[in-house]
């Protein structure tokens, strides 16, 4: 998306080899036209794969999410990070390791919005280790329904996580992607 890519040169911050700030536009202040033209690129994309619902996980991946979501015209899940250890029976529950964070976290998906019929897409901000998405997979799979597809708005291309669900043979379709990361410099695979 030749427009996100202009944005994240334009107001992007490459604070070392590994982590990009965008902060102005996706993870703290959002930029909603931006936000409304990435659903549009999603649903162009992922629009052959009959989708019922979307998932995303909180909290930076719900604007591009329910942008999605409206075009669309399905219902928008928000994975909840909750911090609550016991299991509950009305509730899927997986633990994830953000290895950028150095944290483990507890996702999790209420039973009352997921059935076996469903046929779901998963979009998140950042795609580095692929740990995040892992762990939707798992909460969606287990609930009998159909992972099509994940939406990734910001690709790490030079991190593990593509590889990692392209071999599972997930679909990755992903609006920006990085190849190299330095202090002051940040470059693109160009498709
Ligand atoms: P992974 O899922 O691909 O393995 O990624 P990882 O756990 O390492 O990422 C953990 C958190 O860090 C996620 O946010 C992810 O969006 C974010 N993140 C990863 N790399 C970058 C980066 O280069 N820049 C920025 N700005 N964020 C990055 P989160 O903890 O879920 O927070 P939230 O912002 O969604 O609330």
């Amino acid at each position: 998306m030749e427009k996100l890519e202009q944005r994240i040169l334009q107001d992007g911050q490459a604070l070392s080899e590994t982590v990009l700030k965008v902060d102005s536009f996706l993870n703290h202040q959002v930029d909603p036209q931006l936000m409304y033209e990435m659903g549009t690129y999603f649903k162009r994309y992922f629009d052959k794969y009959n989708i019922t619902k979307i998932l995303t996980i909180e909290s930076s991946g719900i604007a591009p999410a329910v942008m999605t979501a409206m075009q669309m015209n399905v219902p928008m899940i928000i994975l909840k990070k909750s911090r609550s250890k016991t299991l509950k029976d009305d509730i899927y529950q997986t633990t994830i390791h953000s290895f950028t964070k150095g944290v483990d976290y507890e996702l999790t998906l209420s039973k009352k919005y997921i059935s076996s019929q469903d046929r779901t897409l998963i979009i998140d901000d950042f795609l580095a280790n692929g740990e995040a998405a892992s762990g939707a997979i798992r909460l969606v799979e287990e609930s009998g329904a159909t992972v099509c597809g994940i939406g990734i708005v910001v690709e790490k291309s030079f991190q593990p996580g593509r590889k990692k669900l392209e071999d599972q043979g997930y679909d990755v379709y992903s609006l920006a992607r990085i190849s190299k990361l330095e202090k002051n410099l940040i470059e693109f695979i160009k498709e």
